[in-house]
């Protein structure tokens, strides 16, 4: 494994995943694969972007040429797929770019994986797979997807896809399912640099229904370590859980982020529920932590860390709050009843 194509490296979690494994590996070099949604933003890899370990090329993973064109050009070895439509509000309001991205670029991915003979595809996954989890219940890698989201059929339908890959052609492949992450270059239309940054301007936070759902979140450099993890010591054909084991509720979330920016409980709005919302996610994490992975943050301090960093880096989130983001904000958020305000 030494050339890698990073597919979404633009994106939060790719571009995260994009400076660990150069940091630590000197040999291996790194091709980011990214359309540049609105979701991308370049200055996420500025600090890479001089390195002579890597390369990014804007293009699209379900163009099937232009994906062969870089495994090619690149002599790529490996495919990490990060690509993906990744909120769950956007798709509600349109499912469609999910089912393009999600399932269909996953399938261009394998396709070209098999037919140059990559060494290994790992296909980045979620928590939400699983669906909501009832309280006594833990999710295991061999429980049934049971999505329940446009965003979370289309991220079980890819992950069934990367398995028949396995099954039928033998192809190496890998995934990880990880619950909430956050941290530097989250694009603020996710509940933690939303809030954070909302707070930052005076603005309300808008938690949904009664605020006692629960999620799983953790700091995106443990997410990236266990990642690496797997690409290396992996188990081929398996599935990993990737998470802190300990869930929160939003209201506990808000809480800290609120206390992290000495800020009043009073910008708290309580606003109508997402459909469908999933009230709880849980992982059970023991397979990943067998192979040696341990998560070196707990939900709180990875949100007081998060909180930490939007706090100091207003110059990546201001801009984005500008642009496309306005007019998301006002579709998603304007005709929303609010229920109740303050705790
Ligand atoms: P993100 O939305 O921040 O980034 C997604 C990136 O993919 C963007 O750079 C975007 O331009 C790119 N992209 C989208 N469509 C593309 C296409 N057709 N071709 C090429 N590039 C395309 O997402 P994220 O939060 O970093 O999530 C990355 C992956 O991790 C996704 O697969 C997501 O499902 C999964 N995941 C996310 C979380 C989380 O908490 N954010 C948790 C578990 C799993
Ligand atoms: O669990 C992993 C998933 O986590 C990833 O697969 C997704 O890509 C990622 O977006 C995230 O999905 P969620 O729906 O859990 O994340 P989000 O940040 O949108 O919401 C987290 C929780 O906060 C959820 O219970 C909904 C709630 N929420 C969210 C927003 C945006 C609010 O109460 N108010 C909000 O405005």
């Amino acid at each position: 494994m030494k050339n890698i194509l990073v597919t979404g490296g633009a994106g939060f979690i790719g571009s995260n995943f994009v400076h660990h494994m150069l940091a630590k590996y000197p040999d291996y070099h790194i091709v980011v694969y990214d359309k540049l949604t609105y979701a991308a933003n370049l200055n996420n890899l500025r600090d890479v972007s001089q390195d002579p370990r890597f390369a990014f090329v804007q293009g699209d993973i379900c163009d099937k040429e232009k994906v062969a064109e870089t495994i090619r050009g690149y002599d790529i070895d490996t495919i990490v797929n990060f690509a993906a439509e990744s909120h769950v509000d956007r798709s509600i309001m349109n499912p469609d770019a999910f089912i393009q991205t999600d399932v269909y670029g996953t399938y261009v991915l394998l396709e070209a994986a098999r037919q140059f003979g990559l060494e290994r595809y790992h296909q980045i996954s979620t928590d939400e797979v699983y669906g909501h989890i009832p309280h006594g219940h833990a999710s295991v890698e061999t429980d049934p997807v049971r999505p329940r989201s446009p965003y979370a059929a289309s991220k079980a339908s890819a992950d069934l896809m990367v398995h028949a890959y396995f099954i039928t052609y033998g192809l190496p492949v890998t995934i990880t399912r990880g619950g909430n992450n956050i941290g530097p270059y989250q694009y603020p239309e996710k509940v933690v640099p939303l809030f954070v940054t909302n707070a930052l301007e005076g603005k309300p936070l808008p938690v949904y229904g009664d605020g006692r759902q629960m999620r799983d979140y953790q700091w995106v450099g443990d997410h990236c370590e266990a990642i690496d993890l797997v690409l290396h010591r992996g188990e081929l054909g398996e599935i990993y859980n990737v998470g802190t084991g300990e869930e929160m509720e939003n209201l506990r979330m808000v809480e800290i982020l609120l206390d992290e920016l000495g800020a009043s409980p009073d910008l708290i709005h309580f606003v109508e529920d997402r459909p469908g919302h999933d009230r709880r996610y849980a992982l059970n994490v023991e397979k990943i932590k067998a192979l040696g992975w341990r998560p070196k943050h707990t939900p709180e301090q990875a949100i007081r860390r998060t909180v930490r960093w939007y706090v100091e880096n207003e110059w990546w989130w201001r801009p984005i709050k500008e642009g496309e983001f306005r007019e998301y904000y006002q579709k998603q958020y304007g005709q929303r009843k609010v229920l109740k305000v303050g705790l």
